[in-house]
């Protein structure tokens, strides 16, 4: 069969990976590969156990497996057969020399950049998905023209905005797709070449366009608003828990609010996951990096305030259980960064896990799809810690149970056949508000969810 156009990307991860799939199954007349040089990735992605877990995702894979989507090694060939390169490398946070901490480590990003020079043989457009600081476009043309062949490349900026655990709807019915470019002729040629390839099931006018640092900038500021909801509402949780307000009332009460909208109110343990905390921090870095220290403190509280909020809970948690946590048992249940997700990147659950364990706890960890990458979180320490599937099993002859990911299945758990089996007095800590508070403390927990009133038989 004779594909339309062949699509590249580089990078076959979370976002590579289902980013592809959905572009493969939407458009069955492009030809789409994804190459990594992870070997193990790609294996994974080409049998039936895909290297990551996504609700839907199995499906459109099988689907267009071998079809119009391949997975594979040779970054070369695949560099040399396409037409359009998406690059969606992983960009973390710098941790080493200048910036380290705060800067995008752009080390993966620059070698792409460098690979593709070297094996294009003719006109490409290359597609920043990965999430940069902005102007990285610039570097990104000036590594790519400095060689002295006459291949010509146009860079556009295409963010990606899909959450995990909803990647797939949220690549489906995006609520916009931005394509960023150069104003020049070129740009706006290779701009509408990738708006042809959305409109294939993207409303035309949910495909926005901007100018290239325009967008690269707009994810970065998308991720740290979102972020900021959440840093809103988990500092007034600390306030409620002062004042006897509850949360969720706030919560409702605010975002009836037209102007506020109710979505991303949900008070937490923390938020986590591989790039809120990573791209507000890129955004501090680049307010900082032109003299904006106002700007960089503002952004900066945003985590300040999230690792107060996971230090709290810990806090909370050694204050209610009479001050020491020393040889007691506790349940972790969840261990992902968000339900619907094995991912467990940032996940507060790490945080807390090896806080508790500081405090000489012991701990069981629960989680339906994350357990594998928790034994690597915590690799190294052995002792006081175990894995175990089922929460029940998890949780017998526990002193507490501490809620760290919202997964639906702990909300219908038999909790007075969990209360049997526990160490008494027994605590739930919520960090995600997701039980049934009241009836746990009729069960006779003691009951400690986040922004709210305590529950307690004392
Ligand atoms: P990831 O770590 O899951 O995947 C990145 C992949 O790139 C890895 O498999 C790695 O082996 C591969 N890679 C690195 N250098 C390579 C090279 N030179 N050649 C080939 N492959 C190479 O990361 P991710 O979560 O998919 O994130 C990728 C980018 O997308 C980041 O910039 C991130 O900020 C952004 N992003 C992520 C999400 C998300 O939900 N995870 C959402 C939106 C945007
Ligand atoms: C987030 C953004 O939502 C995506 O738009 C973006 O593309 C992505 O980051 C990215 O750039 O990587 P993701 O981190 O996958 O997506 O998941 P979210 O649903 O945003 O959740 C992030 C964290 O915030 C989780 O720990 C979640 O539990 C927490 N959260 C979310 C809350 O604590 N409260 C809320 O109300 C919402």
């Amino acid at each position: 069969m004779t594909f339309k156009k062949n699509i590249l990307c580089i990078g076959a991860g979370y976002v590579g990976g289902p980013t592809m799939a959905t572009i493969a199954y939407k458009c069955p007349q492009y030809k789409v590969t994804v190459v990594d040089i992870d070997s193990e990735r790609i294996a994974q992605w080409n049998s039936d156990n895909l290297p990551i877990y996504e609700p839907g995702l199995d499906e459109i894979v099988k689907t267009t497996r071998d079809r119009n989507l391949f997975f594979d090694t040779d970054i070369k060939r695949g560099v040399k057969g396409s037409d359009i390169i998406f690059v969606s490398v992983n960009t973390p946070t710098k941790t080493f020399g200048a910036g380290a901490g705060m800067a995008a480590d752009l080390q993966y990003w620059e070698k792409t950049a460098r690979q593709i020079r070297e094996y294009a043989q003719s006109h490409k457009i290359i597609v920043e998905k990965s999430t940069l600081p902005v102007k990285t476009a610039l570097a990104m043309e000036r590594i790519l023209t400095s060689s002295d062949n006459e291949i010509s490349f146009e860079v556009l900026s295409n963010p990606e905005f899909l959450a995990e655990g909803t990647a797939i709807k949220d690549l489906e019915y995006p609520d916009r797709v931005l394509i960023g470019s150069r104003e020049t002729a070129s740009g706006l040629k290779a701009r509408d070449e990738l708006v042809e390839i959305y409109a294939n099931w993207v409303p035309r006018e949910r495909i926005i366009t901007s100018n290239i640092w325009s967008s690269e900038l707009s994810k970065l500021v998308a991720n740290a608003f979102l972020a900021q909801r959440i840093s809103s509402i988990n500092s007034i949780t600390a306030l409620c828990e002062k004042t006897d307000a509850d949360i969720i009332e706030v919560a409702r009460a605010v975002g009836m609010d037209s102007r506020l909208g109710s979505k991303f109110l949900d008070a937490s343990v923390g938020f986590g996951g591989s790039c809120f905390k990573k791209d507000i921090l890129n955004l501090v870095y680049l307010c900082r990096h032109y003299g904006l220290e106002e700007v960089a403190d503002y952004w900066e509280g945003i985590v300040r305030i999230n690792d107060y909020q996971k230090e709290r809970f810990v806090l909370k948690m050694l204050s209610a259980m009479f001050n020491t946590l020393a040889g007691k048992k506790i349940c972790l249940f969840g261990f992902a960064f968000k339900a619907n997700t094995g991912d467990t990147r940032e996940s507060p659950a790490i945080f807390i896990a090896k806080r508790l364990l500081e405090e000489k706890a012991e701990l069981v960890i629960t989680d339906p799809k994350a357990l594998k990458n928790a034994m690597m979180d915590l690799y190294g320490i052995h002792e006081n810690i175990r894995y175990v599937e089922d929460p029940y099993e998890a949780s017998a002859g526990c002193d507490a149970i501490a809620v760290m990911t919202e997964w639906e299945l702990y909300a219908n758990l038999d909790f007075e056949k969990i209360y049997r089996s526990m160490g008494k007095p027994a605590f739930i800590f919520d960090g995600r508000n997701i039980l049934d508070h009241t009836r746990l403390f009729e069960i006779g927990f003691n009951v400690f969810p986040i922004g709210k009133p305590a529950l307690t038989h004392f």
